[in-house]
């Protein structure tokens, strides 16, 4: 198992481009099972959770022509994918417990094949992450849905190669706000149904929009994305297309914090700024200065190459995580390291997964002044962080300790970067390019004090 070891105290100066989003590319991947003609997506990030989705797309039938492990490490993130052969439409448990978001494959195969049968999947280090309204909305699209074994069983209503799903009004609210791949579910599944189906408390988030600009260019009709209603005219077929996945908001995110939380001054390029107007809005009470570079009329927004900056003191701030375009929970952890070192108290309340906290016992081993109640944590800043051994536990977390570590005195070991290798792609390489001293390291051949 992987390690990194950084020694903290470094200034981010320079410029990284933000890469394709990996909760935007896992959807975009899963609609290929929609067509038997080629979906050529470009920009997608090289992680462990794109291959993972690769594998099971095979295992569906779905040819490949460009996978990364093809290439001799410079793969250039585009990939063309053909639904050759629809016979196994089983997503097996072996790979969906390895990444959930296998999930998003459901609703597309149902649509197309008029079966599915996929993993149920489990919980994670972050919550339950229960499926309740996918099946729900896919329900109200006439398919029959039943457990067997731990696999959801799904089929479309008709026989044989007639079985095709009926558009309706689809609900997909739920306790905690609308669900992201539930809405990429139905929405997909929708675009080939019989009539016309109306999405109602559809997640609005970017990846959402990204989606359906790809269905959309498929030939499917779709109106409304990233609105709570969406409407969907169903079609009878799909074909090909090309699309460059939307750029990556939470990794952008995370490295604006990285920049800050080291008085440092970095550029991005390719920033998804208009998709981070709730955490352009925070950064800018913490004191964090996010500015577009280059002649106003050739800023697209939504790839803009941006100036990070920061005052010398942060301000604390309250936030409470929200359905986009509410502040991320995806950046929550990432906040809550950078607010260890504000000059005062802040507020964080975790709405989406209120057991999202696993970094708060982690980032106190490195001095933070974390208080839990519940979903809240009130963060008293502290004047540094100190480095220490801590243990990776989710993917976000792992990434809120990296930027500890970047900002502490001293030395932090950040143990089972595999959690990290899910969302980012070669982070130390690219860390250390703009003076991060950060390195990857086997921990089998780190002293036991510090290997967890
Ligand atoms: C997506 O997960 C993202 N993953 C998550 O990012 C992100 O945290 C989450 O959306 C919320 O923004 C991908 O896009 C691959 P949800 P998703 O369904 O769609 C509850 C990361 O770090 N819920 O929007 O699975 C659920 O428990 C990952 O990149 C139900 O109750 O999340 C949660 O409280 C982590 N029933 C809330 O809704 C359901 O059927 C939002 O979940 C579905 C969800």
């Amino acid at each position: 198992m992987d390690a990194f070891v950084i020694e903290g105290g470094a200034r981010l100066e320079g410029r990284l481009r933000v890469k394709g989003s990996k909760n935007a590319a896992l959807p975009l991947l899963a609609a290929a099972l929609l067509t038997d003609e080629p979906v050529t997506l470009q920009d997608i990030p090289d992680l462990a959770d794109i291959r993972n989705m690769l594998r099971l797309l095979e295992e569906l039938g779905v040819e490949l022509d460009g996978k990364p492990e093809d290439t001799d490490g410079d793969w250039d993130g585009t990939l063309t994918l053909r639904t050759s052969d629809e016979a196994s439409s089983h997503a097996r448990y072996e790979i969906v417990r390895t990444m959930r978001a296998s999930i998003c494959t459901l609703g597309p195969m149902l649509a197309r094949r008029g079966e599915a049968r996929i993993s149920m999947p489990g919980g994670c280090a972050i919550g339950d992450r229960p499926v309740d309204i996918h099946l729900r909305g896919l329900r109200a699209l006439g398919a029959e849905i039943t457990l067997d074994g731990g696999d959801i069983v799904a089929t479309a209503p008709g026989a044989g190669d007639r079985r095709r799903l009926r558009g309706g009004q689809v609900f997909l609210g739920g306790p905690s706000g609308p669900t992201v791949l539930g809405t990429a579910n139905v929405m997909s599944a929708a675009a080939l149904a019989e009539g016309a189906t109306v999405i109602e408390s559809a997640a609005c988030e970017p990846e959402i929009v990204d989606l359906a600009n790809l269905l959309n260019a498929m030939g499917a009709r779709i109106e409304g994305a990233g609105s709570p209603r969406i409407r969907v005219t169903g079609v009878e077929s799909l074909g090909a297309a090309r699309h460059r996945v939307m750029p990556d908001r939470i990794e952008a995110g995370t490295l604006i914090c990285a920049a800050a939380m080291t008085n440092g001054d970095l550029t991005l390029e390719n920033c998804p700024l208009d998709a981070l107007m709730a955490v352009s809005d925070r950064l800018a009470h913490v004191g964090v200065r996010v500015e577009a570079v280059g002649p106003a009329s050739a800023i697209d927004p939504m790839r803009a190459s941006v100036r990070v900056t920061c005052e010398r003191t942060l301000r604390p701030v309250e936030i409470t995580t929200q359905p986009h375009p509410g502040f991320p929970t995806d950046l929550q952890a990432q906040f809550m390291a950078l607010l260890c070192l504000a000059d005062g108290n802040s507020v964080i309340t975790e709405r989406i997964f209120p057991e999202r906290f696993l970094h708060v016992a982690e980032l106190s081993r490195m001095g933070a002044q974390l208080f839990r109640q519940g979903s809240t944590v009130v963060v008293t800043g502290v004047k540094e962080l100190v480095g220490a051994p801590v243990m990776a536990s989710d993917l976000r977390a792992s990434a809120g300790l990296v930027l500890a570590g970047l900002a502490a005195r001293g030395t932090t070991v950040v143990n089972r970067v595999y959690h990290l290798d899910r969302g980012y792609e070669k982070l130390e390489e690219r860390l250390a390019s703009v003076g991060a001293r950060v390195s990857r390291v086997d921990a089998a051949k780190l002293d036991a004090a510090v290997r967890l």
